[in-house]
């Protein structure tokens, strides 16, 4: 039986995916994953050097989440 995949958005950072999954470039190539490591942190503020991947870049430039949006805001899909 395989994990789930989780994603978890890291407070002013990363999104940090743990599980069975398999990340694909724009043309559908495999992207591979460090040896050995179960999860994978994804850039979410595009100054990593080695995007997809964060490369700890957002603490140098600053990156903050955006404000909270209160749930009552959002348009029911
Ligand atoms: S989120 Fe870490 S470098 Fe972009």
């Amino acid at each position: 039986m395989t994990a789930p995949v989780t994603i978890t958005v890291r407070k002013n950072g990363s999104l940090l995916v743990t599980g069975d999954v398999t990340l694909l470039d724009h043309e559908g190539k495999v992207i591979e994953r460090t040896p050995g490591k179960p999860n994978m942190a994804l850039c979410r503020c595009g100054h990593s050097l080695r995007k997809p991947f964060c490369d700890a870049s957002h603490k140098a430039h600053g990156f903050v989440d955006p404000p909270d949006v209160p749930a009552d805001a959002v348009p029911a899909p």
